[in-house]
């Protein structure tokens, strides 16, 4: 047990009591972050005259020495050190002696701790954020190809109207941009620097926290001490935004494996995210998109237990906010490996255009614009809407569309029948009507698509 604060004890800590205690088997993700993190912070001390240039110099050498060995594996984290903080500085004072010892000087490992997870989390913000820009540029690479794809469009997962693939994928472009969008807030809003404000009240040196902030890319020092050391809020709004995001993968999730069901065949899953069964030669699974949808019970999870953990917490620091890092790290792992496969998954995928149009002819998706076509001809919505109904009735007794019907046939239904009506309910014509932007006709679609190329460009 190689502790930090052994001074002021005369007993030993029980064993299952250090254990239960250290966060060194789940903090140690946060080296390189507390290394960037305590560079800055001695950096700032020189400058500031609180320690000179040689012992910097030293802490600075010494501390990238640290970060080497550990990644070539000459150096281990192992857990005889309480947290990755007290790990990074018994290393340091065992490699450079006295000056190793004044890193920590106008610091606490509250607002170390506090730095730590908020640069660690800024990444992986920016790194959700990105993976969002690439899926958002699969989706409309794939828009682009299926503008004049028919497929039916659902309500009460029963066919409703004709639609495009273009347009339902375009659903899911709009989320994923509400998604990148929730990313940059959260990044605009989490962006002051915590070193600085010690285990509660400040420190009594005279540091200067506008340069550690300037040097780690943050806006500026965070404004209470009390509130930093205390304050989880930015990765609460982090499990917040992933689990909406893992909310939109889990429905996609959905559609794609109802679409690569037997019973659909719109979509054909690569084999590459597929997998077989033990015992049914025939089968071929889409386990990668149900695991999607399965991962997002423990996102919300962990966005609840982090909730949970804060809601009791009087000011400031307790060590109740060490429980927020194995929920952090569960979630971030699992929503962005989730993006991340869903997004090639899809690239890969095989859109079954003919069976999906067939679909859509098939199911009396055409019915409303039939409806509006006798509108047209003079018969009151309702007449026709009633009409209509009946004609359906027949066809599905004779197990054809209505497009299918002679023009007799329809005639004996309505006499405003006329030969006209079958340019007017084809898929085609019925898609290309609904031009107001947001529906699917192709030049609506088109406006759109051009609107979120120039969205995704801003940020790549
Ligand atoms: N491992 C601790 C955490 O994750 C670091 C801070 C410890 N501070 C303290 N005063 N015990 O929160």
């Amino acid at each position: 047990m190689a502790q930090l604060w052994g001074g002021r004890f005369t007993g030993n800590i029980d064993q299952l009591a250090w254990d239960f205690n250290a966060s060194i088997s789940f903090d140690k993700r946060l080296l390189e972050v507390d290394i960037r993190g305590s560079k800055a912070h001695v950096t700032m001390l020189a400058t500031c005259g609180i320690i000179n240039e040689e012992e910097r110099d030293a802490i600075l050498e010494g501390l990238d020495s640290i970060m080497k060995d550990v990644d070539n594996g000459a150096l281990v984290i192992t857990s005889e050190y309480e947290d990755v903080h007290s790990f990074v500085e018994a290393n340091l004072i065992k490699r450079i002696g006295d000056a190793g010892k004044k890193m920590h000087t106008g610091r606490s490992r509250n607002d170390q701790v506090a730095l730590d997870m908020r640069l660690y989390t800024r990444d992986k913000v920016k790194e959700t954020a990105d993976i969002l820009i690439h899926m958002l540029s699969v989706l409309l690479e794939l828009q682009k190809e299926h503008i004049e794809t028919y497929m039916p469009g659902f309500t009460h997962l029963q066919k409703a109207q004709p639609v495009t693939l273009a347009h339902h994928l375009g659903a899911y472009v709009e989320m994923f941009k509400r998604d990148h969008g929730r990313m940059l807030d959260i990044l605009e809003r989490m962006n002051y620097c915590p070193i600085g404000s010690g285990a509660l009240a400040g420190t009594t040196y005279p540091l200067d926290r506008d340069m550690t902030a300037s040097l780690m890319d943050f806006k500026g020092p965070t404004l209470n001490s009390m509130d930093t050391v205390s304050d989880r809020d930015y990765l609460i709004e982090y499990l917040s935004a992933l689990s909406i995001m893992q909310m939109h993968l889990s429905r996609f999730a959905e559609e794609v494996i109802i679409w690569n069901s037997n019973e659909y065949q719109f979509v054909t899953i690569d084999d590459a995210y597929s997998t077989g069964s033990s015992i049914m030669p025939q089968k071929k699974n889409p386990d990668i998109a149900e695991l999607v949808r399965g991962k997002t019970g423990r996102i919300y999870g962990d966005l609840m237990s982090l909730l949970t953990t804060m809601k009791g917490i009087p000011l400031a620091y307790d060590k109740d906010m060490q429980e927020d890092k194995e929920a952090a790290f569960d979630a971030m792992d699992n929503a962005i490996g989730c993006l991340t496969l869903f997004a090639d998954m899809l690239r890969t995928m095989v859109f079954n255009k003919d069976v999906m149009e067939k679909s859509a002819m098939r199911g009396f998706t055409n019915a409303t614009d039939a409806a509006d076509y006798l509108v047209v001809k003079g018969v009151p919505f309702r007449d026709a809407h009633s009409v209509i109904g009946r004609i359906v009735l027949y066809c599905i007794d004779k197990n054809c569309a209505i497009d299918e019907l002679t023009i007799e046939e329809l005639k004996g239904f309505d006499e405003h029948f006329d030969s006209d009506v079958f340019d007017a309910i084809s898929l085609a014509t019925c898609v290309q009507k609904r031009l107001t932007i947001g529906a699917p006709g192709p030049d609506a679609m088109k406006k759109v698509i051009k609107i979120n190329e120039d969205y995704i460009t801003q940020y790549r």
